[in-house]
């Protein structure tokens, strides 16, 4: 297909393409496995994404939201791969957003202790982000993603034709995680096209992954800004796809009932502007590069405000609890040399930013 650009993620005899353009799904049956005799494709309803692998296939539906990010769904698809006969040299075909793709990728890394994955990524948020570098895995009920593994693909395709069904709280949810990318190293995103938006986001997230696959150091660097939006969702201010779609539904009924709710790039967004505003509190950037972190955020239709009845209280212990924070206050802020992870940050201070970014809020 003309048009559609290769990048590469480099980690040796595991180096993979990330095809980006319109109509790229259609490179779909030049990837797969040599020898790969039928394929399993995981989607969700609502995805009416056509893919053609080229060879015979089953599609394994699973459901929307968080909840159907568990080991009950990894087991579904096991079972279905089971009745079908997929075998190890097989190819299993995630066709969905981030949800789907770190279920599939973890139902592929364990059937048969590792089967080839194919990524076909649907939403903005997975294009430049979800798809590429192999984490995968599912939530418990004691919290996100606490299950999960390593599982590179094969390939993974940003097929930009795929995005024009979207709904736009997730259009709105991948420009929050484009923003990041304008802080740690994509320059001048916000003028640029959507496949050039997408091609330059996945070329540095490939950098990053390329360089530390497993998280030892620079891979930090993409947790630009997830602090405080980890915290906002675990506080609650932030709604998986499924109870959007259900919100909308009450909230034609009674639209009283509608609630602070933000996508996970929307919570994204409003924690890179508390991400500035705290590293200009703790002297590490000027006022002028907080108002470029505006700037982006306002060129992309994102607000900057802590939602409504957020407590900047509660949001502390939440980030004191975060997986990464090891029981301190830690963010990745930026300063004179980059963005890079400072511990042991004063609860006084957070607190004290945090109150200010509530005040534009209150009406
Ligand atoms: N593995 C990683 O490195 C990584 C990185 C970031 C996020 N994630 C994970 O990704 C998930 C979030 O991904 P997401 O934001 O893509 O959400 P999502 O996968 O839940 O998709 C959002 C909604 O859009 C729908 N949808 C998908 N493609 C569509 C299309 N083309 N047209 C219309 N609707 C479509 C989905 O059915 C869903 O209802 C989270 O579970 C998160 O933990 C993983
Ligand atoms: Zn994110």
């Amino acid at each position: 297909v003309s048009g559609v650009r290769a990048i590469g993620v480099e980690l040796g005899d595991r180096r993979y393409d990330v095809l980006i353009g319109a109509g790229a799904r259609h490179e779909l049956p030049g990837l797969l496995p040599p020898g790969a005799r039928r394929a399993v494709i995981v989607t969700q309803p609502g995805i009416e994404v056509a893919v053609d692998p080229g060879i015979e296939y089953d599609v394994v539906e699973i459901g929307r939201g968080e909840e159907a990010k568990s080991l009950a769904t990894i087991e579904k698809i096991g079972r279905a791969m089971a009745q079908v006969g997929l075998a190890r040299s097989d190819v299993v075909i995630a066709v969905g957003g981030g949800l789907v793709c770190d279920v599939a990728g973890f139902a592929a890394a364990t059937w048969h202790r590792g089967t080839p994955l194919l990524n076909v990524a649907t939403t903005l948020l997975a294009q430049v982000d979800a798809a590429i570098g192999g984490k995968c895995g599912v939530n418990l009920p004691e919290g996100k993603n606490l299950v999960g593994t390593y599982w590179q693909p094969r390939a993974v395709i940003c097929d930009l034709d795929t995005l024009e069904s979207l709904p736009p709280e997730e259009w709105r949810s991948g420009r929050g995680e484009i923003a990041k990318y304008a802080f740690i190293g994509v320059d001048g995103v916000v003028e640029m096209s959507l496949a050039d938006q997408v091609a330059a986001c996945v070329a540095l997230k490939a950098r990053v992954v390329a360089a530390d696959e497993r998280e030892g150091g620079l891979r930090m660097i993409l947790n630009y800004g997830h602090t405080l939006a980890h915290a906002l969702e675990a506080a609650g201010f932030a709604i998986d796809a499924a109870e959007t779609a259900l919100q909308a539904s009450t909230d034609a009924m009674y639209p009283a009932s509608r609630q602070p709710s933000l996508r996970h790039g929307e919570a994204v967004a409003v924690g890179l502007v508390f991400a500035a505003r705290l590293a200009a509190a703790l002297g590490r950037i000027g006022p002028d590069r907080v108002a470029e972190h505006e700037a982006v955020l306002r060129a992309f239709d994102l607000g900057c405000d802590l939602p409504f009845g957020a407590d900047p209280a509660r949001l502390v212990e939440y980030m004191r609890r975060d997986k990464k924070a090891h029981g301190d206050l830690s963010f990745v802020l930026d300063g004179p040399s980059g963005v890079e992870p400072v511990r042991g940050v004063d609860p006084v201070v957070v607190e004290r930013v945090l109150a200010e970014m509530a005040g534009a809020g209150v009406p």
